[in-house]
C-alpha cells in the first residue's frame, strides 16, 4: 500500500459515507488521521455554518458534543451523530440553565452573550452565541446594552471586554487546556525564535494574549499562517491545530506553546468510532424542540450578524 493510498478502514469509512448520504464535519483539533477524512475542517464557526447548508441526511461530528448539539439546534432535520457520546467540553459543563437563570435574575435587563461552548438549555436562556472567531463583533451588536452578561469562559469573556466599550459581567468558567499555557512556555521558545509570530486563542489567560502576537480563533490562525510571510511561528492553543499548519504550510515552521496542550475530550474520537458511527448510527444527538427553538434564535442571531 503506497503512502497515498487510503487505508482500508479509511476506504470502508468512505464507502459508507456515501450509503448514508453522510458529510463529515471536523475540528481543528481533531487526531490528524480524523481531519485527513473531512469534508470539512473548521472552527466551531465554520462548522456550524457548514452544518446549516449541508444536503446530507446525516452529520458525523468530529468535535466535541456542544458542537454537535449546535448542528442539531440548526438541522433538526439531519440526523447528527457524535462517535463517542463521552466527548464533552468541560468549560460548557461549567454552568448550567439555573445557575444563568439566577445570574440573570441578579442582572435584569442585561443581555447574555453565550460562547458556542455551552450546552442547548444554557443558549436557550441567552440573547445571542459568540465563538471565538466573533465574540467582538457579536458584543458591538448590541449597540443599546451598557454591559452585557458573558458567560461561560472568563478569559474569552476578559480578551472580548478588552476590545469592547461595555462593560462585562463574567462568569468564572476556564478551559482546562488553555490556562495550562503559561507565559514562561512562550518566553522560552521566543528565546531560541525571537523572531516567531505568537499565535494565541482567546480562552489563554491575560498573561499570554499580552504577549502574543496575534489572537485568534483557530481558523483564523489557519487562514493568519497561509498569508504571512513569517517563517516560524509559536502556536498557544491545542496541539491538533499544529498538524494542519505543517500540513498546509510545508515551508513554514510551528511550534507548539506546549505539547501538553491536549485536550483529552477532542481525542477521544478516532477512526474505529467513526466507522462505528457510521455503522450504528450511533451516538444521535438531540435537542427537545421546545429548547431548540429558544437556542436557535441564539444561535441563528449570532450567524446572521456575522454573516
Ligand atoms: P475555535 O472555535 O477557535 O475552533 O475554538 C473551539 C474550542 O473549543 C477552543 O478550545
Ligand atoms: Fe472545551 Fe477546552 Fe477542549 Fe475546547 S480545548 S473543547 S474549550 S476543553
Amino acid at each position: 500500500m503506497s503512502p497515498d493510498q487510503p487505508s482500508p478502514l479509511v476506504e470502508n469509512i468512505l464507502e459508507l459515507k456515501q450509503q448514508r448520504n453522510a458529510v463529515i464535519l471536523v475540528h481543528n483539533y481533531q487526531r490528524p488521521e480524523v481531519q485527513a477524512i473531512a469534508d470539512f475542517l473548521g472552527d466551531s464557526l465554520g462548522l456550524s455554518r457548514q452544518a446549516e447548508r449541508t444536503e446530507a441526511e446525516v452529520i458525523v461530528f468530529c468535535g466535541v458534543h456542544f458542537m454537535a448539539e449546535t448542528a442539531a439546534i440548526l438541522c433538526p432535520d439531519r440526523l447528527v451523530l457524535l462517535p463517542d457520546a463521552e466527548a464533552g467540553c468541560p468549560m460548557a459543563d461549567m454552568i448550567t440553565a439555573e445557575k444563568l437563570r439566577e445570574l440573570k435574575a441578579r442582572h435584569p435587563g442585561v443581555p447574555v452573550v453565550a460562547y458556542v461552548n455551552t450546552s442547548a438549555e444554557v443558549k436557550a436562556e441567552s440573547d445571542i452565541c459568540c465563538t471565538s472567531a466573533n465574540a467582538a463583533q457579536v458584543v458591538a451588536s448590541l449597540a443599546d446594552a451598557e454591559e452585557v452578561i458573558f458567560i461561560p469562559d472568563q478569559y474569552l469573556g476578559a480578551w472580548t471586554e478588552a476590545h469592547s466599550d461595555k462593560r462585562f459581567i463574567p462568569w468564572p468558567g476556564y478551559c482546562h487546556v488553555h490556562v495550562a499555557i503559561r507565559p514562561e512556555h512562550i518566553e522560552r521558545l521566543k528565546a531560541d525564535h525571537p523572531h516567531a509570530v505568537v499565535l494565541c486563542h482567546p480562552e489563554c489567560t491575560p498573561a499570554v494574549t499580552d504577549i502574543a502576537d496575534e489572537v485568534l480563533s483557530t481558523s483564523g490562525m489557519v487562514k493568519f499562517a497561509r498569508a504571512s510571510d513569517a517563517p516560524e511561528y509559536i502556536v498557544a492553543t491545542e496541539t491538533g491545530i499544529l498538524d494542519r499548519l505543517r500540513k498546509e504550510n510545508p515551508d513554514k515552521r510551528f511550534y507548539a506553546a506546549t505539547e501538553r496542550a491536549i485536550c483529552p475530550d477532542m481525542k477521544k474520537i478516532t477512526l474505529e468510532k467513526v466507522l462505528w458511527s457510521l455503522e450504528e448510527l450511533q451516538y444521535e444527538v438531540r435537542v427537545p424542540p421546545e429548547i431548540r427553538e429558544r437556542a436557535l434564535h441564539a444561535v441563528q442571531r449570532m450567524i446572521t450578524i456575522t454573516g
